[in-house]
């Protein structure tokens, strides 16, 4: 996101305690965790949370019979590459002994009703929307065989660069400055969204299978299923939904996750900027931050076009004009702001906004650890200066028949429609609470949630306000979550905050320009976790109270991001830089580490100092101006796929490794890229 327009401007107004005030204490309270002394509050941690911990796991719950056996507790990878230095160049770096394929890249036609991908940006919206959309994020690789050889990707495409999207730039009137031409908008609108790909392995090059049945597009125009508290609601009606039963497209798609029952959950992350309201804002559009005068990209000048049709450009324009909510779009942004489900192994099956998440800039959304019988739990992150993390705990409790379910989408219907949604107080003492977001809920002014808002639908529709009304803890902008597998326990990469202006002895930087990678375990009670610090990004040649984790020229890395662990405990940790310190000596990358094998003297999950720094190793460094973003891996563990988002002057070829050479200039496309060993066997270890 660092190259585009959008700056994450503080809309939280609350007067909740900052994070950075919170972690005051944090050293101490970290002995306290790492001890496991002092606080009876500690009894009420047993289970998963103390396995979390890393102590033996003696007092787990009792086994069901048949007993399976318990999972161990940690895993039992060990990186085995080097950790490649810090690059600038136009194009990748792997370490010695691996490959990297550039797949998919922007405009890669998905059937025969695209034409082939143009280098002078010709291609048209019809081309665009049967081809892989722009600025990849967040990707998961769902299998069709057990050899992983062939499957399905998902991939995200979050924003796009006007530049590159069209031959000259877009086309405004000279006078107005308006939006003059149909056919831009509806690319523009096309190259959003998601893309489903069906990918196979052939000697040793992954490649898009053209016209497979499963390829499909969701574009920022897509009709889709509203379903949860928001579903039918007055809250949604307009003229093309007056039932308020669907809303059209997906935007600004950041991060992902996916279900254990084998759907692909997309975020819609920046989606405010897409529309305007002209008259008066509405106080969930002041909390999100709906504009009054712009919209991002000027969609809604082509409202009332000739060519116009079902009002595909009017409803970015929300602004009241009819005599009810049936008769404009003063609802269209109430349809946006959620986790979207979608099937990709079912091509005529419609995605579904899953308005029981709540409604925000959600950044990912990741399930926690499962157990038979116990809630579904999903976190997710609100992506902003000074915004929460949140949990929705489902209803049902988990059974596991249902991650065989081909009926995959009821599944859904199952788990993500009627919970709890909480957001995440984090107390100086290393233990949180989770705050219900409910009607019930007490308010930090002694009233209840149910005094400001008349139903749960209005709670989710302004999910941030309400969160303010509790007490939530805000952040130094919430991005990925990540579960690890043998422990349970969640990291969250908090990115950056730059508006930070108090230091603590836990976080003493005046700006937090580096970010930091904070963990939790979940308690016995669903209100309740505790918390530490896992990492601190800073330059390898910050001051002791920069870089706090001893970091070297071999992992420094600023700005974490992206955050995936995959199923051999392995964290990835992807980063989007825009600290100077940092960029000056390498581009934006990959770095990976095994947390559940660091442990303290005391045999607690560790984090990291100059003791144990190396075991965070650099994998990968992506081409010049790009992000780093999205992950996927295959089922062998032979193929990572990342994402290059942005880059400047990159691919120059299929080998994504190839330096654009001096004096060649192309038109820059977001790309996957398919990281493998030589010898095919299992990446990073
Ligand atoms: Fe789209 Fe928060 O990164
Ligand atoms: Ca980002
Ligand atoms: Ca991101």
């Amino acid at each position: 996101m660092s190259k585009a327009t959008f700056d994450p401007t503080r809309y939280n107004k609350s007067n909740n305690e900052p994070f950075n005030q919170v972690l005051d204490k944090h050293l101490s309270r970290r002995n306290f965790v790492k001890s496991g002394l002092g606080l009876g509050a500690m009894t009420a941690f047993t289970g998963m949370g103390l396995v979390g911990c890393g102590s033996d796991n003696s007092s787990s719950p009792t086994p069901v019979d048949p007993v399976p056996p318990l999972p161990p507790s940690k895993s039992s990878a060990k990186l085995n590459f080097t950790s490649v230095k810090g690059a600038r160049l136009d194009a990748v770096v792997v370490p010695e002994g691996y490959t990297a394929q550039v797949l998919a890249p922007w405009g890669t036609p998905l059937n025969s009703k695209a034409a082939p991908w143009k280098a002078d940006g010709s291609n048209t919206a019809d081309d665009q929307a049967n081809a892989v959309g722009m600025h990849h994020d967040g990707m998961h690789f769902f299998p069709l065989n057990d050899a992983g050889d062939d499957g399905l990707l998902c991939i995200n495409h979050e924003y796009i660069d006007e530049i590159a999207l069209h031959p000259n730039g877009p086309t405004v009137d000279a006078t107005t400055g308006l939006r003059t031409i149909v056919d831009e908008v509806r690319k523009e609108i096309n190259a959003h969204g998601v893309s489903v790909v069906r990918i196979k392995l052939t000697n040793n090059q992954w490649e898009v299978i053209y016209n497979d049945r499963h390829n499909r597009r969701f574009t920022g125009a897509t009709v889709m299923d509203i379903a949860g508290p928001l579903a039918y609601s007055s809250l949604l009606e307009t003229r093309y939904s007056p039932d308020g039963s669907q809303a059209r497209g997906t935007l600004n798609n950041c991060g992902n996750g996916y279900t254990p029952w084998g759907t692909y959950l997309t975020c819609e992350e920046n989606w405010p900027e897409y529309f305007v309201n002209r008259g008066s804002l509405t106080p969930d559009q002041i909390r999100i931050g709906i504009s009054k005068t712009s919209s991002r990209y000027g969609w809604d000048d082509l409202a009332g076009q000739d060519e116009e049709r079902l009002d595909e450009f009017s409803r970015f324009d929300v602004t009241p004009k009819g005599t009810s909510a049936q008769d404009d779009y003063r609802n269209e942004a109430n349809g946006h702001g959620y986790i979207v489900e979608i099937d990709p192994y079912n091509p005529t099956s419609r995605a579904i906004k899953r308005t029981a998440l709540g409604r925000f800039r959600h950044e990912g959304c990741t399930f926690g650890k499962l157990s038979e019988g116990k809630p579904v739990v999903f976190y997710s992150g609100h992506d902003a200066r000074f915004e929460y993390l949140y949990k929705f705990v489902s209803a049902a409790p988990w059974d596991p028949q249902d991650a065989n379910s081909s009926n995959r989408l009821e599944v859904g219907d199952k788990y993500m429609n009627e919970g709890t949604l909480y957001a995440a107080k984090f107390n100086e003492n290393g233990v949180g609470a989770w705050l219900p977001l409910t009607l019930a809920s007490q308010t930090t002014d002694g009233k209840t949630l149910g005094d400001t808002f008349a139903s749960l639908a209005e709670i989710i529709l302004n999910t941030a306000g309400a969160a303010d009304l509790l007490g939530a803890t805000p952040m130094d902008r919430p991005e990925w979550c990540a579960v690890d597998p043998f422990t349970g326990s969640a990291y969250l990469t908090l990115t950056n905050n730059s508006k930070r202006t108090e230091a603590n002895p836990a976080n003493p930087r005046l700006k937090n320009n580096f970010g930091h990678i904070i963990r939790w375990d979940e308690a016995e009670k669903e209100t309740e976790f505790t918390w530490d610090i896992f990492v601190f990004g800073s330059p390898s040649d910050g001051n002791a109270e920069t870089n706090l984790s001893g970091l070297t020229d071999l992992n420094q890395f600023a700005s974490p991001d992206g955050l995936a662990f995959d199923k051999r405990g392995i964290l990835w940790v992807q980063t989007d830089n825009g600290a100077k310190e940092v960029a000056e000596e390498t581009n934006d990358q990959m770095l990976a580490i095994v947390p559940s094998t660091l442990l303290d003297s005391a045999n607690k999950q560790a984090s990291l100092t100059s003791n144990n720094q190396m075991e965070l190793k650099r994998f990968f460094v992506g081409p010049n101006d790009c992000e780093v973003t999205g992950f996927a891996i295959s089922p062998d563990y032979t193929s990572v796929f990342a994402n290059i988002q942005h880059p400047g002057n990159w691919p120059y070829s299929n080998n994504a490794a190839e330096v654009t050479p001096t004096g060649v200039v192309l038109r820059p496309r977001a790309a996957t890229v398919v990281i493998r060993k030589l010898d095919g066997k299992e990446v990073a270890v």
